[in-house]
């Protein structure tokens, strides 16, 4: 579809080195309950295409079964708003039976799933949440094939999530170009998340050391600190503060691949989960020489 879209379209290239064609269709996959982290990819996407498609859909197959399935915020009339808004033409909204999947039985299903290389699924949120990608990658791809769309805009924010859809582009070698944007934050440094929701004022600024963990590591690496332990030590140190939070991992990955890092060469995404209440919350900073 893409080669008779550029087809189509070869007139109207800017020119030859172009990659903007006047026709292209920017999608971003979303699960709802949108804010600013949500808006800014809308508005790269924007930039960058005629069209803009947001897709609203709280995925079945990405959640366990003692997962927010059913209390994950569904906050359509609000999100359609900033849609219109943000410029946006069309938003797709599809219920689990339009998209062929059950909302019942979900371990059961009988669809085909689409299942990311285990290198990139067993570290990380992987180990936390088997099956989680699986649904991603299976939905995402689904997606990609009802929308067609030129470019796909993802979040760093979900780091594994990225590395992964890039992997499958490239794997499946789906006519689409991802596209990565950077984390959007509150002033407090906390990640903007549909999952604050559910924080309490008192929690909200608990959180906030999960960023701070970050950036003391980020100092140290700016300082020259290489080593994954170190740096790794230095965000416990930060979040240990706060009792009430539970730390499921914090990880040092090579972005791309997601292969653990014992010392940080190029490149490096220091990631980490944590439990605070009942609440699971992620965040990450890329690690590189500037
Ligand atoms: P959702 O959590 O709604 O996120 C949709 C997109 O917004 C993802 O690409 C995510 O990385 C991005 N995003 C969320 N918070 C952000 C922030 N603070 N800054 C920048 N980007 C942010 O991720 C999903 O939905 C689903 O897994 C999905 C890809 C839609 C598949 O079901």
């Amino acid at each position: 579809r893409k080669i008779s879209k550029v087809k189509l379209s070869e007139n109207l290239l800017l020119d030859d080195q172009s990659t903007w064609y006047p026709t292209a269709v920017g999608l971003v996959p979303t699960m709802g309950g949108l804010h600013q982290g949500h808006l800014s990819l809308i508005e790269n996407a924007r930039q960058e295409n005629s069209t803009v498609i947001v897709s609203i859909f709280v995925n079945p197959l990405q959640f366990g079964p003692n997962e927010d399935y059913s209390h994950y915020p569904r906050t359509f009339e609000q999100d359609q708003q900033i849609c219109e808004q943000a410029g946006v033409d069309a938003i797709f909204l599809p219920t689990p039976e339009e998209m062929g999947i059950p909302e019942k039985n979900i371990q059961e299903t009988h669809v085909t799933q689409v299942i990311p290389p285990s290198g990139m699924i067993e570290g990380l949120c992987g180990r936390y949440r088997p099956g989680h990608f699986q649904g991603v990658a299976t939905i995402v791809t689904k997606l990609f094939n009802l929308v067609q769309p030129d470019r796909a805009y993802f979040g760093q924010k979900d780091g594994q999530q990225l590395a992964i859809i890039k992997r499958l582009v490239a794997d499946l070698n789906l006519p689409v170009e991802i596209v990565a944007c950077p984390t959007v934050r509150e002033a407090s440094g906390l990640a903007l998340s549909s999952r604050n929701q559910y924080l309490t004022a008192t929690e909200k600024e608990q959180a906030t050391v999960l960023f701070k963990g970050l950036q003391k590591a980020e100092a140290a690496f700016r300082a020259g600190v290489r080593n994954s332990s170190q740096l790794i030590a230095l965000v416990w140190e930060e979040i240990a503060q706060v009792s009430t939070i539970s730390v499921e991992y914090i990880e040092l990955v090579e972005p791309t691949t997601l292969m653990f890092l014992r010392k940080v060469q190029e490149e490096g995404m220091l990631a980490i989960a944590a439990r605070l209440g009942s609440t699971r919350l992620i965040d990450n900073t890329i690690l590189r020489d500037v």
